[in-house]
């Protein structure tokens, strides 16, 4: 059984996505051991409480600094026997600890096609606003195994979505969640869980 953790920030759309396709018995032997989330009012949390998931709230701020923080995290994944740690709208930033500890064994979702729009200040709504600003006529979403700088890990999964005419940035956002964020995710778990992902370089190979 592969144990999960997963990092929030916000609403928990994604957290949502990967307990349905659990709970459906698409994803198979995984289970959220624990839900940390860097806001207390992450509505993430209360995601996880219906669904009797473990949540929890580490704030940043509690620590004296970047590196304790990261032990602070680690120590929970740990204790929670976690093998993959799922940034899933998790807007903290973490450090070379942790990314060292957990070499391989992150993934992030990013609301945009990797490398366009993404890396610091990229996040939540603002990749959207930049693609409708550019005119695109495509964006879509990225999974990608997470390095210390943000958004440069190897990608695992990536699915495009059509801009329409009329769109708004909130409008784009929800189309790119549901049509791709909410997939890919949670098929990078599934693949990760049944060792299909081989890392060679900067690239992912998925076996079939
Ligand atoms: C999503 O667009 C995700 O790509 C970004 O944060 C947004 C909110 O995600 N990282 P969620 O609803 O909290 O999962």
């Amino acid at each position: 059984m592969l144990k999960i953790g997963v990092l929030v920030s916000g609403g928990g759309s994604n957290l949502q996505a990967i307990i349905d396709k659990i709970e459906a018995g698409y994803i198979k032997d995984v289970s959220i051991a624990t839900v940390v989330s860097s806001k207390a009012d992450a509505f993430a949390l209360e995601r996880a409480k219906m669904h009797r998931i473990p949540g929890t709230c580490i704030l940043k701020k509690s620590f004296n600094n970047i590196d304790e923080y990261d032990q602070a995290l680690i120590e929970h994944f740990e204790e929670n026997n976690v093998g993959l740690v799922v940034m899933a709208g998790f807007m903290s930033i973490l450090g070379e600890r942790f990314n060292r500890h957990f070499e391989k064994r992150v993934i992030n979702i990013h609301p945009s096609l990797i490398p366009a729009f993404c890396g610091k200040g990229f996040y939540g709504i603002i990749p959207h606003e930049h693609v409708l600003t550019a005119g695109l006529k495509v964006t879509g979403a990225t999974v990608h195994f997470v390095e210390l700088e943000a958004d440069t890990g190897p990608i695992i999964l990536q699915k495009a979505v059509k801009v329409e005419e009329d769109d708004t940035p909130e409008i784009l956002q929800k189309r790119v969640m549901e049509q791709a964020e909410w997939e890919i995710l949670p098929e990078a778990i599934k693949l990760f869980a049944e060792n299909r992902l081989v890392i060679e370089g900067k690239r992912v190979k998925i076996l079939n």
